[in-house]
C-alpha cells in the first residue's frame, strides 16, 4: 500500500502582506515549508512527499528544500491539488496538506490513517470554543460545529473521482468534494499546533506554540604564551611582550566561547569545525570561527541569550582591555553589550597560568532555539 503526502504551497499569502509567499518565509528559522514537509517525510506509513508550488517558486523551493522538484500548482488552491494527485498516480492513499499550517503531529496522521481503513476521507478537527454569530449578528449555534484542519487522509480513487467531478464553487477544502459524491468522511481530533497561518500577526503566534528551548554549554581553552607571538584575545589585539601560540590567532577567549556556541546545539567542538591539520586555519582569525558557531545556532532558528567568558592569566592585566573585548565579542555575535560578559582572574601565581606559561579561558553562553527540532 502506497501512501503520499501532497503539500499544497502553490499559494501567494496575500493575506500576510509579506513580499515572499508565506510558505516561503522564516519561521521558527526555517522557510515555514520546511516544517510540515520534514514531519511528513518522516513519518513512517508516508512513502513519498510531493510539494505542489506556484509558477516561478522554483528558486525559493530550492532555497527551501534543496533537491525537492515542485509540481506547478494552479490558480486556486483546488487545482493546485489537483496537479499534485496527476502527479501521484498509482497511489493507494492520500494525505493532503497546506504548507500554511507548519507543524504537523504524528499523532495526527496516525489517527487519519487509521480512520482511512473504514472511510474515504478523514479529517482533523477542533471543537469551536467561541459563540458564533452571523453577519448580521444572529447568534449561530455552536453545538455540533467543528473547525477543519489539514492534513486530510483519503483514499486515492475517492480523492481523484471527487476533483474529476467538482461541479460546485471553489472549496475551501477537499473533503466537501469527496462528501458531495456520498463519500464517508471520518472526523478525528486536530491539533492546536495545526493553525493556520494566514495574516502577519500569526507568525508570532505559530513560533509561540512551539516555544523554545533554554540551553546553556559550556567551553574550555589553553594555549602557551611564547616570545614572537601576537596576543589575541577576545577579538582584541593586546599589547605583551609575548602572545599565544596556536595554529589559528590563538584566541583563547574565542575559542572557549566558541565551544559553549557549539554546545549549546550538541555540534561538536571547534576542532571537528575547523581542525587544526587544515592549513586553511593557520593564523586564522578566530572572529570567524566564532560567527560560524553563531550561525549554526541561527540557521536552528536560535537566538543567543546570553555569554559569559573569563579569562585566566596572571598578566597581561585584563581590566583595561574588558571593555573592548566585551564590545569587539558584542560586535562579532550582533549582541548588544549586556548580553555579553568578560570576566578574568588570576590563580594566585599557580599552576602554569600562575607561571605565565600560557592563558586559559572559560565561557557559557544560553541560547533559545525552537522547541520542536527538524
Ligand atoms: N494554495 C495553493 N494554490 C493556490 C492557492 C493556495 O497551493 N492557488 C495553498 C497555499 O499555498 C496554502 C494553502 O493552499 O498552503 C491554503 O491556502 P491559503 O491559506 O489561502 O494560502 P494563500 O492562498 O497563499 O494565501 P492568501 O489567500 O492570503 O493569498
Ligand atoms: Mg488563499
Amino acid at each position: 500500500m502506497t501512501t503520499v503526502a501532497i503539500i499544497v504551497a502553490a499559494g501567494k499569502g496575500e493575506r500576510t502582506g509579506s513580499s515572499v509567499p508565506k510558505q516561503f518565509a522564516p519561521l521558527a528559522g526555517r522557510p515555514m515549508l520546511c516544517w510540515s514537509h520534514a514531519a511528513l517525510a518522516a513519518h513512517p506509513a508516508i512513502d513519498r512527499v510531493v510539494v505542489v508550488i506556484g509558477e516561478g517558486q522554483d528558486a525559493l523551493l530550492a532555497e527551501a528544500l534543496p533537491g525537492v522538484i515542485g509540481v506547478c500548482g494552479g490558480a486556486t488552491r483546488r487545482e493546485s491539488v489537483a496537479r499534485g494527485l496527476a502527479a501521484i498516480a498509482g497511489a493507494d492513499r492520500v494525505l493532503i496538506h497546506d504548507a500554511a499550517r507548519p507543524f504537523v503531529t504524528a499523532a495526527v496522521i496516525d489517527r487519519l490513517l487509521a480512520a482511512l481503513d473504514s472511510h474515504e476521507g478523514a479529517i482533523p478537527t477542533l471543537p469551536v470554543a467561541d459563540t458564533l454569530v452571523a453577519a448580521d449578528g444572529a447568534n449561530v449555534p455552536r453545538a455540533g460545529l467543528a473547525r477543519v484542519q489539514t492534513p486530510q487522509a483519503f483514499s486515492f480513487e475517492s480523492i481523484v473521482k471527487a476533483h474529476a467531478d467538482w461541479q460546485g464553487d471553489e472549496p475551501t477544502d477537499d473533503a466537501q468534494m469527496v462528501r458531495a459524491l456520498g463519500g464517508s468522511i471520518a472526523l478525528v481530533q486536530g491539533d492546536a499546533m495545526l493553525e493556520k497561518v494566514t495574516f502577519a500577526e500569526d507568525f508570532a503566534a505559530a513560533q509561540a506554540r512551539i516555544g523554545w528551548d533554554t540551553r546553556t554549554a559550556t567551553g574550555f581553552d589553553v594555549h602557551r604564551l611564547e616570545d614572537g607571538e601576537e596576543l589575541w584575545l577576545g577579538g582584541v589585539k593586546i599589547p605583551h611582550h609575548q602572545g599565544l601560540s596556536g595554529h589559528s590567532d590563538a584566541d583563547v577567549a574565542l575559542h572557549a566561547l566558541t565551544d559553549a556556541l557549539l554546545g549549546t546545539i550538541a555540534a561538536g567542538d571547534i576542532g571537528q569545525h575547523f581542525p587544526p591539520s587544515d592549513p586553511q586555519w593557520r593564523g586564522a582569525e578566530s572572529g570567524q570561527f566564532l560567527q560560524h558557531a553563531a550561525s549554526l545556532i541561527a540557521a536552528r532558528g536560535g537566538e543567543i541569550s546570553f555569554i559569559d567568558v573569563t579569562i585566566i592569566c596572571e598578566a597581561p592585566k585584563i581590566g583595561p582591555h574588558r571593555g573592548t573585548i566585551q564590545a569587539r565579542i558584542a560586535e562579532l555575535l550582533g549582541l548588544s553589550t549586556d548580553r555579553v560578559s568578560v570576566k578574568a582572574t588570576t590563580t594566585e601565581r599557580l599552576g602554569f597560568t600562575g607561571r605565565g606559561e600560557g592563558i586559559a579561558a572559560q565561557a557559557a553562553a544560553t541560547v533559545r532555539v525552537p522547541g520542536v527540532s527538524l
